[in-house]
């Protein structure tokens, strides 16, 4: 079968021939692969600077958000026909890890995890897949334009989840037996497809949205961003220390999607009393920046912020996601629809990989 893989070791991409797997445990299910999403870890990977092949493999195939349909359910409770999205990462199996056993490998402390099409375990840009039964979680057939977006937002959903646990600490508004986010203030960094689930994410949890992004023009990202009724921000018209000035408030939550640490430090000035800032994005090196740390510390004390990273989501933000993606696809179908830019057959795969194809998010259909 027809499998996107990169050989770290002679530096190639290629698509290939690769054995299609068969069921080897009665928990194990079968999926044919609908659609692979393209995002900026696997731009990484196939630029060879990430991307780890499995323990006797030369080549890694890659892709981790996907959207399969099953074809040999095992003894599992899914049915041939059901379509899935699966977990990305696997538990270590070192016995000193408290998360991992915990099935919280999302917060594996020796990172000697895998992930599949990332670290050590093959991917979902394939045309099968055999995987265990409880990394898979069953999406609705209603969803079937768009399932390939859950595992994107589930980082959205993940953050959301810590935003919820910290904020339990302080006075907090909240609505009546509502959400976290009304009478609230969060900007979004960045319009990419992180960036603009997490901001819908954010408007359903109740927040009062702002997505600051420079305009490109022609991919209508303005228009997704009022279309879920939020606001764009151009970052060409509005400096990051105008901020505060233009909105005419300090912000409660900063949601960082690109990944620019300069701008991300900026926008921690801009952060309120009590606020939360989370970074999503993971920077390439670069030579160092100046930042006043004085006046951050200051803040982080004085006004009881928290900063927390994220990465990676266990199986409570992809039912989180599974639930949220619905609630868009009947709030914003179109803008929905919008985010998937191009769908693209594999055997043009590397276009999009490479960076030839532009777009918010590209998608691999099998
Ligand atoms: C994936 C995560 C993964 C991370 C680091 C992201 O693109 O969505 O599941 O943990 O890369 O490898
Ligand atoms: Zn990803």
């Amino acid at each position: 079968m027809k499998a996107v893989a990169v050989f770290p070791g002679k530096r190639e991409v290629q698509i290939l021939d690769h054995p299609e797997p068969a069921l080897t445990a009665a928990s194990q299910v079968k999926l044919r692969m609908l659609e692979v999403g393209v995002c900026g870890t696997d731009k990484e990977i196939v630029a060879f600077q990430y991307g780890t092949p499995p323990d006797g493999c030369d080549y890694l195939i890659i892709g981790h958000e996907s959207l399969g349909e099953v074809v040999e359910a095992g003894s599992s409770g899914l049915r041939e026909g059901d379509l899935v999205v699966p977990t990305v990462r696997r538990p270590c199996l070192n016995t000193e890890c408290i998360a991992c056993p915990a099935g919280r490998q999302d917060f594996c402390y020796t990172g000697e995890f895998t992930e599949r099409g990332i670290k050590q375990e093959h991917g979902f840009m394939t045309e099968y897949v055999v995987e265990d039964e409880r990394y898979l979680n069953k999406v609705p057939a209603s969803l079937r334009p768009w399932g390939v977006l859950v595992e994107p937002l589930t980082i959205a959903e993940k953050a959301i989840e810590q935003v919820r646990d910290v904020q339990n600490r302080l006075p907090w508004k909240k609505a009546p037996g509502g959400d976290i986010g009304t009478g609230h203030q969060a900007v979004v960094l960045g319009a990419g497809p992180v960036g603009l689930l997490g901001a819908m994410a954010l408007r359903v949890a109740g927040f009062d949205v702002w997505v600051y992004s420079r305009q490109t023009p022609g991919d209508g990202r303005a228009g997704i961003v009022s279309a879920m009724g939020a606001h764009f921000l151009d970052a060409e018209r509005t400096p990051v220390s105008e901020i505060t000035s233009s909105l005419g408030h300090t912000l409660d939550l900063v949601y960082e999607a690109v990944g620019a640490s300069s701008l991300a430090f900026e926008f921690l000035k801009a952060l309120g009393p009590n606020g939360v800032f989370i970074f999503t994005g993971v920077p390439g090196r670069k030579a160092p920046i100046e930042v006043d740390t004085d006046l951050l510390m200051r803040d982080f004390v004085l006004k009881n912020q928290i900063v927390f990273g994220t990465v990676n989501a266990p199986r409570s933000s992809f039912e989180a996601a599974v639930r949220d993606l619905s609630i868009f696809a009947g709030r914003w179908p179109d803008a929905l629809s919008r985010i998937l830019t191009n769908r693209i057959p594999i055997d043009r795969a590397l276009d999009p990989l490479s960076g030839k194809v532009a777009g918010i998010k590209n998608i691999i259909t099998l």
